[in-house]
């Protein structure tokens, strides 16, 4: 763990200015208490815990020992919704949250629901990309300042800890939270992982990488089994958790709703004991997802370590008839039931010490305890909103531009009808926990009117036309009468103009935490919306929206253009706009198969789940290691993506000998052969074909994306290790690499392998 206390020093180098100049404010204030010069001394060494000179471990145990059993017992509940428990004797804080991971979401109060529906007590902040947008960035550095830039907003909200990032893999496409993670591939997943996690702890905020494990469907969340075995749970849905921890350190990690292989995951000692801290050498606290916990001994012996939410907020939770309803469980920490077990003899007093020094650890080794963060209230600031523009920009797919319709030139068209119910409102995210409330959101309306005034002093006529209405939004717009009307005008205003734009897809009640999404396909009515429009003008773009893939049989092969938006946050439209008039250079690529129909997709007939049991018996064959190897064609493959520009690779090299040293593997070259500087994103897949277990068609072991100017070319570099071409042994319970040959790819999606090199490995 990083010692935030004995080093600031360390920390303050990633620091930006003005949490540089909060520090020093908190410098400041600590200056100004009571104690000055030798007093402060006398004290601190007579009190040892609050001297951040004092090694971590010796504060926590010097802490503990000053707890009465009744004061450890009420650390193991939070105090309110957000709040864990303070201590006034002592001094410890109450460690206060904010639900994220695409900022920090709305709340009030110091300790209520956190979604106020009033606007006056509404929380603002920063809305960035979905997880899912983000993921299509392929750009870990991106991800990591976005980390640093979210940091600084919980800490200027007078919050020390976010609720994210979503690590869960996407299983299926119908999981509401889809767009909440960073896609299907666990090593991509992973990246990011790490870079967010490392963001937000520079700052010395708290992070929660969630939902540990395998939270992949909200269908009876609270009561799902999933039979998953061990080689698939290692492979695919616990690496990003175990890069959190091995290689940035995380902090704390939030558990599951559901149960794994018979056990729910807040009072799963195989997962919380055996894997994460054991296997991976976790050192922080587990929280519970809010309402996750359903026993007390248990869960305690299990070393699930915080319960959340606490206090009265809990008890109100509770004790509405809906959320007994779903299965939901808290209220199981409180201080008289650990009390009361460990009375019983069901908890030992060790394990209720070591539970709370997890706790108390994270508060040292954050800062938290000798630093409280101060509330500057500044948020939103331009360095954010960049950070959440490039985030979207960058994370936007370009999956089809027949006759190069796009970029539009603003100089040359005179007219474009910008159609579709998601055309008109900024629709950021899916809805949930992460939904954040910006201060400002730009639609793609606003945004290209915006755009082609910038970019035309001719005037660009921009019509606009809703289209259909967005499922459930509006029941006046939703009859067949209402739609057809609705379609004709916009296929009038489509036939009346050069180019025409449908901006389609969900919104947060159909796409969204607490359920999955009904179907695939688009809602009622936008599959014949895009159909009319297509018709009525050759010149169509197709703007998806979503967090999830969508059926797009019934248009796409008519379709010219069509880009993938995802849900990009507060600055979605502007993004959007920046890449149809060629401001920016798409360059996101899909971190998800696109299916032509989830009958093809590999869960399809394993779930959700009969009987509240969930059979993952499609194993590790999971996104594009499930089409590749099963030759099943989707309609876009992962890690796709189109340029304005084109790319070419030469040159691949795989350095014998040099596994897992300081020199690289692999070395290519790529090259910008088109007009336009744009960046690639070069993907690196392994493939095994001696192994003596099935293994997958190939994985991702590899990527960088790289900005070229137009006839440059840059070598890249890749670093293998041992653990790049391994596959998890069930029967070794550990990774394994069969000696002999591998084949390096590289290229520019699963389906694109442009070069292939043998690998010995001996
Ligand atoms: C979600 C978590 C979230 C928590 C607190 C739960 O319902 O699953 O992701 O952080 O609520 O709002």
């Amino acid at each position: 763990m990083r010692r935030v206390s004995n080093s600031l020093i360390v920390v303050a180098h990633t620091l930006t200015v003005s949490s540089k100049l909060l520090l020093a404010l908190s410098v400041l204030l600590v200056l100004e208490l009571p104690f000055s010069g030798a007093a402060q001394k006398a004290a601190a060494s007579a009190t040892p815990y609050k001297d951040p000179a004092v090694a971590t471990e010796k504060r926590v145990s010097d802490l503990l020992s000053r707890m009465t059993l009744e004061e450890k017992a009420s650390m193991l509940a939070g105090s309110g919704w957000m709040e864990s428990a303070p201590n006034e004797r002592l001094g410890i804080p109450a460690i206060k949250m904010a639900d994220g991971p695409m900022g920090v979401r709305a709340w009030y109060g110091s300790s209520a629901i956190t979604n106020s529906s009033s606007p006056a007590t509404m929380v603002m902040a920063t809305s960035f990309p979905a997880g899912e947008t983000m993921a299509a960035t392929w750009d870990p550095d991106l991800v990591e300042r976005e980390g640093v830039v979210i940091g600084q907003e919980v800490k200027a909200l007078g919050r020390d800890m976010i609720l994210g990032p979503t690590v869960n893999i996407n299983r299926e496409p119908l999981w509401g939270r889809n767009f909440e993670g960073y896609g299907e591939d666990p090593y991509l997943t992973s990246r990011m992982a790490v870079a967010y996690v490392r963001g937000v702890q520079s700052e010395g905020v708290i992070p929660s990488v969630k939902h540990f494990a395998a939270n992949n469907e909200e269908y009876e969340r609270h009561r799902i089994d999933e039979q998953i075995d061990e080689r698939t749970l290692h492979e695919i849905y616990l690496p990003a958790f175990k890069a959190a921890v091995e290689e940035a350190d995380a902090w704390t990690v939030m558990s599951a709703y559901n149960l794994v292989n018979g056990v729910h995951c807040g009072e799963n000692a195989f997962l919380l004991d055996d894997v994460l801290r054991k296997e991976f050498g976790f050192k922080g606290f587990v929280v519970s997802d809010w309402g996750s916990t359903y026993s007390t001994a248990a869960t305690v012996n299990a070393g699930m370590d915080l319960e959340m939410p606490g206090g009265e907020p809990m008890q109100k939770f509770i004790a509405r008839p809906e959320v007994l309803a779903q299965g939901s469980g808290a209220g199981w920490l409180t201080a008289d039931k650990v009390l009361a077990a460990v009375k019983a003899g069901e908890i030992t007093e060790a394990t209720l010490d070591r539970n709370v020094a997890r706790i108390l650890r994270v508060i040292f080794v954050s800062g938290l305890f000798d630093h409280p963060h101060v509330a500057t209230g500044i948020v939103d600031t331009p360095e954010q909103r960049a950070v959440a523009l490039q985030g979207a920009t960058e994370g936007i797919v370009l999956l089809k531009n027949n006759g190069a319709l796009l970029p539009l030139n603003a100089k040359k068209i005179h007219s474009i009808a910008v159609i579709g119910p998601n055309a008109g409102v900024a629709r950021t995210g899916g809805g949930g926990s992460s939904l954040v409330r910006p201060k400002q959101a730009i639609t793609p309306e606003e945004a290209i009117r915006a755009e082609v005034g910038l970019l035309s002093s001719a005037g660009v006529k921009v019509t606009y036309a809703l289209g259909v209405g967005m499922e459930g939004e509006n029941p006046e717009k939703d009859g067949s009468e209402a739609r057809a009307n609705l379609r004709k005008e916009a296929a009038e205003a489509a036939a009346q103009s050069d180019v025409a734009i449908v901006v389609a897809g969900r919104y947060p009640k159909l796409e969204s935490e607490s359920f999955d999404v009904a179907t695939m396909d688009l809602p009622a009515g936008q599959d014949e919306l895009i159909e009319a429009v297509e018709a009525a003008n050759p010149h169509t773009i197709v703007v998806l929206n979503t967090g999830d893939p969508v059926t797009m049989t019934r248009w796409v092969d008519k379709t010219p253009a069509l880009v993938f938006m995802g849900y990009g946050g507060q600055e979605g439209g502007k993004a959007l706009a920046n890449i149809l008039f060629g401001v920016a250079n798409p360059s996101g690529k899909l971190p998800v198969t696109m299916p032509k129909q989830f009958e093809d997709s590999p869960a399809y007939g394993h779930y959700p789940g009969e009987h509240l049991k969930v059979n993952y018996a499609e194993g590790i064959y999971v996104g594009y290691r499930y089409y590749d190897t099963k030759k099943v064609e989707p309609q876009f493959p992962f890690g796709y993506g189109m340029s304005y520009t084109t790319f070419e690779y030469y040159e691949l090299e795989v350095h014998g000998g040099r596994i897992g040293t300081k020199e690289p593997t692999v070395t290519v070259t790529v090259k910008n052969t088109g007009s336009r500087a744009g960046a690639e994103v070069v993907e690196l897949y392994i493939h095994d074909g001696h192994s003596k277990i099935d293994r997958p068609e190939h994985e991702l072991k590899g990527f960088r994306r790289v900005e070229l100017k137009p006839g440059e070319s840059k070598q890249v570099e890749f670093w293998l290790g041992r653990q790049d071409l391994s596959y998890w042994s069930p029967e070794k319970k550990s990774w394994v690499a069969d000696a002999g040959t591998f084949e390096v790819q590289v290229g520019g999606s699963s389906r694109d392998v442009q070069l292939k090199a043998p690998l010995e490995m001996r």
